[in-house]
């Protein structure tokens, strides 16, 4: 059966400002907006929590059973609950930054999450922002973005996030978390990290979110 809801998928490496183009995105299309890598950050965080032996192919499937993540849109942003329980904040955190890329390479976290992603993207209109949104989760999106920006743009970018968060970083350990999590998420053997051979580029090292907004809005126009 041939779908008709439209799906924007936005790919690229860590930092690069895809969940605010695809945030904004959303609102102008009304479009339900969902952040993919929120999901692997809420069961990076209850395996952190619960102590979860990332060996152990039992362990992470009994864990896997009793996560419930949900999306609360609320006025000004869209909360992420883990059973219940709002962890919008604490999935930004360095301790979770740290392990993420880790847990998201597990064969197992993968395939229930890209399912429920799929399961996400059934009958409304989405923007969804990740990593292998154009690839595996949705390889047949209406429209598909990959963004980039230089490493150091990224890293200040993170940089400012965290500060303002009250958190104490330096930017050389922001530097090499986005490097090793950019390694890790194009090479692992499950859905890595890759741009779509149809997808958009866009380098936003010098554009200003405006102009991002705009050169998708008008690929979407090109596309609907
Ligand atoms: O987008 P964000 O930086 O919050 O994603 C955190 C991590 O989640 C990424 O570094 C990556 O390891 C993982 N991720 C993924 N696939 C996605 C989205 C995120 O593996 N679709």
């Amino acid at each position: 059966m041939e779908r008709v809801n439209f799906i924007i998928a936005i790919d690229g490496f860590s930092s690069c400002g895809k969940s605010t183009v695809a945030k904004a995105v959303a609102k102008k299309l009304q479009f339900v907006f969902i952040d993919s890598g929120a999901m692997y950050r809420a069961v990076t965080l209850y395996f952190l929590r619960h102590n979860i032996d990332l060996t152990d192919t039992a362990e992470i499937n009994a864990a896997l059973e009793q996560i419930h993540i949900d999306f609360i849109p609320r006025t000004d942003k869209v909360c992420i609950l883990l059973n219940g329980e709002d962890v919008s904040e604490e999935i930004r955190t360095m301790q979770v930054s740290e392990k993420v890329s880790e847990v998201s390479a597990l064969k197992e976290v993968r395939h229930a999450l890209v399912k429920q992603q799929q399961d996400l993207g059934k009958r409304r209109d989405i923007v969804m922002d990740g990593r292998d949104i154009g690839t595996t989760v949705f390889p047949d999106a209406d429209l598909k973005i990959f963004m980039t920006a230089s490493p150091d743009v990224r890293a200040r970018r993170r940089l400012t996030e965290l500060l303002a968060k009250g958190e104490s970083v330096s930017i050389e350990e922001i530097r090499q978390n986005l490097s090793h999590r950019d390694h890790l998420d194009s090479t692992r053997e499950e859905s890595p990290l890759r741009q779509a051979e149809d997808a958009i580029v866009i380098d936003n090292s010098d554009l200003t979110q405006d102009q991002q907004l705009e050169i998708v809005l008008s690929e979407y126009e090109k596309k609907k």
